[in-house]
């Protein structure tokens, strides 16, 4: 451990700060296992960020105080491959494999041969240039002869270490791998730009490739890429590695990142083992990958095997189906919600993508539509990767067919015919029809009502809920409370047995608890951390319908806009009668004891983010909205704390740069311990 700053000299706190935070850097950025909270090792970059600006000599170009800041580049400049940086031979089915296994061996004259396996990374190519252990150099493949010189932008990925300190270092070496950019942070980049009005990102691929040719690396450091090492470029030095494992080891020993997935396969059977593993698994990767690249192991042999027209003899990829296709958007349709919300779908000509035939794909909203700037007819890609509903990401505009229709947002609600209204600063249009007049928002609404943290009765889905409405057996949540036996086991694809399970479900859903019964009401911005924090704050159904505007604001996580909501909704006659009717229906709860005074995080703004693993993040928003806290979900200058689990992204960053204190998962879980 570093000693205090105080006994130190400035030069040896320097060293020691450096050290110290290029090693909690690797736990959190390397190995996903972070050891001290975000708010300290805040506090040590500043500590090295203020020392550093009070001694401008002590700044080393590997300090983490360095990732960011170059000045915008004119441009790139070339930059020429020792080694050329080549592509890969495909195949796409296992006598492809086969076949060039047993091409390898009889080129070695019949020799063993070992095989890896390992993901092939969907992102941009890399080769990374150290002297005397330190970064000098990062370029793109380019052509494979020739990329350009993106050292400025590689700086600013915290998985890639700028100084290696080991005593088994070669004076120069390279190292290649694929920079890409995570799902889930690409998922919150696009998120965040829709609703700021900004340019989503294609998919995670163009994400990384975009950012890594910014020419200002102050926007790339605000992208979320990371880097998986998989070869070594060339080396110059006593090191000698053997094999392509001996390589990964290394690496990881000199703290690059490397891909867990990497296995040694002895045979083809192992070898087709690991694909269809790895293909069941493509989807919680939590990264796109096209396929898996599989590797003669041996580099003597790798060596002897050589290369062909770019590409060489010793590795192969075997692609997965891919994540994108293009197709034809033959009509598209207005869905609503049980807000009333519109929701375009595209119907398309179905597609295989992503493993799977896809035959619609949401258009999000109109502006969406604007910005794709599409009509019917137009030929479009489409993007299903991972567990994210299949969306269309970019319309071929070259192919478009004469004459083809903009799409308008209709005037009436497809369903009901009410008039559709959109509020000049919302992107989301509506029926004004309500769930009185509208019969998908009341399917909707029902949905909701039931769905497993309202009401949760189990066995009330899609389809009977579809045919009781349509059949106008239920029109209020009371009327589920109503139905016997006969009337559900006349329904169709509905028997006596499953009447029966669905009636005891029906009944078990009678005795639930407030915050459920609040949620399961369908107030819009009404989610489940407010139905609980208004719970706690008002204890009772009615104390809730009769609260004021004002009153409401006093409630944690309710602002001005939720209060809005909430009284809107209490002053729709029909809303209150189908409440009245709910509890005649002999649906109740335990009142909860009303806490008074004055709690520890009143007033507080919290933000979560990345994955907690000891708690879920409904039960983590629950404690927190009980301690009197409210729960954002966007980090801005009034958070007031931020808890960053593993995987967290642009909201740790927007945290750090606000200097928000941010905590990890075990000083969260010690927090609410010593609240309890
Ligand atoms: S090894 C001789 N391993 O695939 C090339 N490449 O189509 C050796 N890629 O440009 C490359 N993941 O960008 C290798 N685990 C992996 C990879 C990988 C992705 C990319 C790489 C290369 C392209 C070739």
């Amino acid at each position: 451990m570093a000693k205090r700053a105080s006994t130190d000299s400035p030069a040896a706190r320097a060293v020691a700060l450096r050290r110290l935070l290029n090693h909690h850097n690797y736990r959190y950025h390397v190995l996903d296992t972070p050891e001290i909270p975000d708010a300290e090792y805040d506090r040590l970059f500043d500590e090295l960020a203020s020392l550093e600006s009070e001694h401008p000599q002590l700044v080393t170009a590997d300090s983490p105080t360095q990732r960011v800041g170059a000045e915008p580049l004119a441009q790139f400049d070339t930059v020429v491959h020792t080694v050329p940086m080549l592509s890969l031979d495909k195949t796409t089915d296992e006598k492809g494999v086969a076949d060039w296994m047993a091409r390898c061996r009889s080129r070695l004259d019949g020799a063993d041969v070992e095989f890896t396996c390992e993901p092939k990374i969907d992102g941009v190519a890399v080769a990374l240039l150290y002297e005397a252990g330190r970064l000098v150099l990062a370029a793109t493949r380019g052509d494979g002869q020739r990329g350009e010189d993106i050292t400025a932008n590689v700086r600013t990925i915290k998985s890639v270490p700028l100084l290696i300190e080991a005593d088994d270092v070669p004076a120069r070496f390279e190292v290649r791998g694929e920079v890409y950019m995570a799902r889930r942070d690409f998922e919150s980049f696009n998120e965040r730009a829709r609703e700021n009005g900004g340019k989503p990102l294609i998919n995670p691929r163009n994400g990384a490739a975009g950012s890594l040719r910014q020419l200002d690396p102050r926007l790339t450091a605000e992208r979320p890429l990371t880097m998986f090492c998989y070869s070594l470029g060339w080396t110059e030095g006593e090191w000698q590695p053997q094999t392509h494992m001996e390589v990964m080891r290394r690496f990881e020993r000199w703290q690059f990142r490397t891909n867990p997935e990497v296995r040694l396969v002895r045979n083809e059977s192992e070898c087709m083992a690991y694909l269809e593993a790895l293909a069941a698994r493509r989807d919680s990767l939590g990264y796109d990958i096209d396929g898996a690249v599989i590797k003669v192991n041996a580099l003597a042999q790798q060596a002897e095997l050589g290369a062909v027209t770019r590409k060489p003899r010793w590795a192969l990829a075997f692609k997965y189906p891919a994540e994108e296709a293009t197709t034809v958007v033959n009509d598209v349709e207005f869905q609503v919600g049980r807000t009333g919300a519109i929701t375009p779908v595209a119907r398309l000509d179905p597609v295989f993508v992503g493993g799977v035939t896809v035959s619609n794909a949401t258009l999000h909203n109109m502006d969406e539509i604007g910005r794709l700037d599409l009509h019917i007819g137009d030929t479009v890609m489409v993007r299903r990767a991972g567990d994210v509903i299949p969306q269309v990401v970019s319309v071929v505009a070259d192919k478009r067919p004469k004459g083809a229709e903009a799409v308008a947002l209709p005037e009436a609600c497809p369903v009901c015919g009410s008039p559709v209204v959109r509020p000049e600063d919302e992107a989301v249009a509506r029926c004004s029809g309500g769930a009185n007049v509208c019969a998908a928002q009341r399917k909707e609404g029902l949905r909701h009502f039931a769905s497993r943290l309202a009401l949760d009765i189990e066995g009330l889905g899609d389809k009977i809920i579809d045919a009781l409405v349509e059949r106008d057996l239920v029109r209020i949540p009371a009327d589920i409370f109503r139905l016997d036996h006969d009337t559900l086991a006349n329904l169709p694809r509905m028997a006596a047995k499953s009447a029966d399970n669905l009636l005891a479900a029906i009944e078990r859903s009678r005795n639930t608890t407030l915050p459920r019964l609040i949620y399961a009401l369908g107030i819009r911005e009404v989610g489940e951390a407010t139905a609980l924090a208004l719970a706690q704050h008002f204890g009772t159904v009615d104390n809730l319908r009769s609260a004021s505007e004002e009153a409401l604001i006093d409630v944690p996580d309710v602002g001005p806009i939720v209060a809005r909501r909430i009284r809107e909704y209490f002053e729709v006659e029909e809303n209150v009668a189908a409440l009245v009717a709910l509890v005649e229906s002999g649906v109740a709860y335990e009142p909860i004891e009303v806490v008074v005074g004055e709690r520890p995080l009143q007033g507080q703004t919290w933000v979560l983010t990345g994955t907690l693993e000891s708690l879920t993040r409904n039960d983590a928003k629950a404690r927190l909205t009980a301690l009197g806290a409210k729960v954002a979900g966007s980090v801005s200058k009034k958070t007031s704390q931020v808890v960053a689990g593993p995987g967290a992204g642009s909201k740790l960053e927007k945290a750090t740069e606000l200097s928000i204190p941010v905590m990890d998962e075990a000083a969260f879980v010690r927090f609410l311990e010593a609240h309890e």
